[in-house]
């Protein structure tokens, strides 16, 4: 099961994250948007990062030029036709996501692998959209995907080893650490991640103290990179929101309910930095 060429359906901050790394570690990449105006706008943030890394002397100008070249923009799911891995990394709404695997099965050789970067859905429920459920897999990256050192790897029931010990090396070419887990609720990182998350939006929301004192408190207490509330912006409101309600759907546990405060924040449209407001102003 040799990886040459990977596909990534989705070229938003994740999508366009995991292209990049993917080019950067030497694969063919074809990287898909659902249209030219979105295609355009990932493959310019791509760009802007590789054209930073240039800048700051960390990237030569011929490296780089060879990243983009590596790099084909597409509307059209039928470039995945050669593609030896394809990882989804389109929006998470199960329907959707059961259409492309549908979709990626008719198009894809009949030994390439699936895969999600899904955070919290049930990646059989994808796997049995497709007629190879065997080669479904989930690839759950972290948010900056090309510097983040974490692969998860996700094994549903019906996974095979091949499949699994293929993505171990393909995390390995990507310089990642791997770690397996099984098909459950937010695996292992959003599983722990989320309700930690969630009770420091709660001590915020209640007044227990400003934004700025928790998350200072939690990055130089803890020595984590950055506090928890400008981590929620970075990452965006909806999609915590998204994550922890997926979590309380699938395990009932009140720990995963969240604040008022999101839900509000929701509705308002504060996204976090992508909208220029969430916890803090971004303007
Ligand atoms: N894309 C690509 N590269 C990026 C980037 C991005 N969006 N953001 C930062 N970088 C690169 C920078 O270019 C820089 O590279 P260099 O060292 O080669 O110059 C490097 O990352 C460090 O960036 P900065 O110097 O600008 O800033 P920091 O040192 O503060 O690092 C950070 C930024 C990597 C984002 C760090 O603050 C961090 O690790 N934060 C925590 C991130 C985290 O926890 N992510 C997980 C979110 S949860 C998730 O994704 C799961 C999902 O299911 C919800």
């Amino acid at each position: 099961m040799e990886i040459k060429k990977v596909g990534v359906v989705g070229c938003g901050s994740m999508g366009g994250g995991i292209a990049q790394l993917c080019a950067q570690s030497g694969y063919q990449v074809v990287v898909s948007e659902i249209n030219d105006e979105f295609l355009k706008k990932g493959m310019g943030a791509i760009d802007k990062t590789l054209a930073r890394s240039v800048e700051k002397g960390k990237l030569s100008q011929a490296d780089k030029d060879a990243i983009m070249g590596r790099l084909k923009g597409t509307t059209s799911t039928k470039d995945f036709a050669d593609c030896d891995l394809v990882i989804e990394a389109a929006i998470e709404n199960l329907e959707l996501k059961k259409k492309i695997f549908a979709e990626l099965d008719g198009i894809c050789p009949p030994n390439a692998i699936l895969a999600t970067n899904t955070s919290c859905l049930s990646i059989i429920k994808m796997a049995v959209a497709t007629k190879r459920p065997d080669k479904v897999v989930g690839l759950h990256f972290f948010n900056p995907a090309p510097v983040m050192k974490l692969l998860e790897i996700v094994k549903t029931i019906a996974t095979s080893d091949e499949v699994l010990e293929a993505s171990q090396k393909f995390g390995e070419v990507l310089g990642k650490t791997t770690v397996v887990a099984q098909d459950g609720p937010g695996f292992i990182v959003n599983r722990l991640w989320i309700p930690f998350l969630l009770h420091c939006i709660k001590l915020y929301e209640e007044g227990i103290a400003s934004r700025e004192d928790i998350d200072n408190a939690i990055q130089l207490g803890l020595n984590y990179p950055m506090g928890p509330l400008t981590l929620a912006d970075m990452v965006g409101i909806d999609i915590v929101k998204f994550v922890a309600d997926a979590l309380y759907e699938q395990l009932k546990d009140p720990r995963y309910i969240v604040p008022t405060l999101v839900d509000k924040m929701v509705a308002a449209g504060w996204l976090g930095r992508k909208t220029g407001k969430g916890f803090y102003d971004y303007k």
